[in-house]
């Protein structure tokens, strides 16, 4: 048979970051001692109280009926009272939908308002489903850049030149994958007045709003005036509470623009599993203190490694705020951000991602995940240091 995919899924590509890692997971199968720095997810495991409260919910029968499209009311209502708490913006139980993971809320947030044919102005660097969901929708992705020498915040005068006819909607990623920079408030604020000015839907993608270490209150762009009504707040539950495997996540947004993701999710997911959502719910419902510590812990790993990175012949590496990623800059080592990762691996048995990966704009960057035991990342640090050393 004559397979012929959609022109749509015919945009979808493999993700790169899968068959580095393939590499180096070929290469540990074979013996070798590879430290893996590649990994995208929290190295804890789900706090207990969490894995408790979904086999409860198994145990009591929460598995042999559909429940609503957007998910038990119970934990809308708590993801609803937690941003009424936490960033004082009101949704109600109806302006919430449970997802499955922050995947499904991009992929609900660009495909339920992308026509083809429209611009997306996305993040370069950037997590790859922006790029690949703009494509699938038949859109014209439009890069704006994170620099390094800019604290990686993105540029509002650059972006409103790269602001045509076409353009409908701006992705935010704040913490930022791979980049780990956390938006200020005055930047968000300068982009909201960009986007009432422009009238452009925002996807403001959250997912690591919890890993954020300099005390400062995170900041969504629903918070600013303006704001709110044309902002799809894209988050989850996989970073936060170490639950990637769950896949539960959430979006956000005012009535008339989570009703068309409504009708795109009930054909298509129809909602998340019945017990991980009574999982989530006590996620959000237990002791907050197993977050705060796997967040203390990531930020003595952050330390030791921007510190270890910045003592490494033709690197340098400035202190993310946000997330589990660095992103040191390896152009003075005058190899491409692959090459670099390629000879690593192999030399040094180290596995990274080269920032092209994100984008043009990364490339003479590399992304680390410190996302690892501090044992690994001292034998990772160590490695790296003495195969730089070598390489004139
Ligand atoms: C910025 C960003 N958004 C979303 C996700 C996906 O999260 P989830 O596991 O909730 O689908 C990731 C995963 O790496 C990410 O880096």
């Amino acid at each position: 048979m004559g397979v012929r995919e959609s022109h749509r899924v015919k945009e979808l590509t493999f993700s790169p970051i899968r068959s580095l890692m393939g590499e180096a997971a070929k290469m540990a199968a074979q013996g070798f001692d590879v430290v893996n720095l590649g990994i995208g997810e929290p190295d804890f495991d789900t706090p207990s109280y969490i894995v408790e409260a979904l086999s409860e919910a198994a145990k009591r029968g929460s598995t042999h009926h559909y429940t609503d499209n957007r998910g038990i009311v119970e934990l809308r209502r708590a993801i609803s009272e937690r941003y009424e708490r936490e960033l004082g913006l009101s949704y109600t139980t109806d302006e919430v939908i449970c997802t499955v993971g922050a995947t499904e809320g991009v992929y609900l947030g660009m495909s339920s308002f992308l026509n083809p044919g429209d611009e997306v102005l996305i993040p370069d660097p950037a997590w790859l489903n922006y790029l690949q969901m703009s494509r699938f929708n038949g859109c014209k992705a439009v890069f704006y850049g994170l620099k390094e020498e800019e604290g990686y915040q993105p540029d509002p005068e650059e972006i409103e030149k790269k602001i045509g006819d076409k353009t409908r909607m701006l992705v935010l990623v704040n913490p930022s994958n791979p980049t780990g920079g956390v938006l200020s408030r005055e930047t968000l604020e300068a982009l909201v007045r960009l986007c009432v000015k422009h009238d452009l839907l925002i996807v403001s993608d959250e997912t690591y709003e919890k890993i954020r270490y300099s005390g400062e209150p995170h900041a969504t762009p629903a918070q600013i005036p303006g704001g709110r009504e044309r902002t799809i707040i894209v988050n989850g539950f996989s970073k936060a509470y170490a639950m990637t495997g769950w896949r539960l996540g959430y979006v956000v947004a005012p009535k008339d623009l989570i009703d068309p993701m409504v009708r795109l999710h009930m054909y298509t997911v129809t909602h998340p599993s019945s017990i991980v959502q009574w999982a989530g719910l006590a996620a959000l419902k237990g002791p907050q203190e197993p977050v705060a510590e796997m967040v203390q812990t990531f930020k003595e790993r952050r330390d030791f490694m921007v510190e270890a990175l910045n003592t490494m012949k033709g690197l340098s590496c400035v202190k993310p705020e946000g997330a589990f990623y660095l992103f040191p800059n390896i152009k003075k080592t005058n190899l491409s951000s692959h090459e670099f990762c390629r000879r690593l691996l192999r030399e040094a048995y180290v596995g990274l991602v080269p920032g092209t990966v994100f984008g043009e704009g990364g490339e003479g960057y590399v992304r680390i995940s410190y996302a690892a035991s501090l044992d690994n990342l001292k034998k990772a640090a160590e490695r790296m240091k003495a195969a730089l050393e070598t390489w004139s």
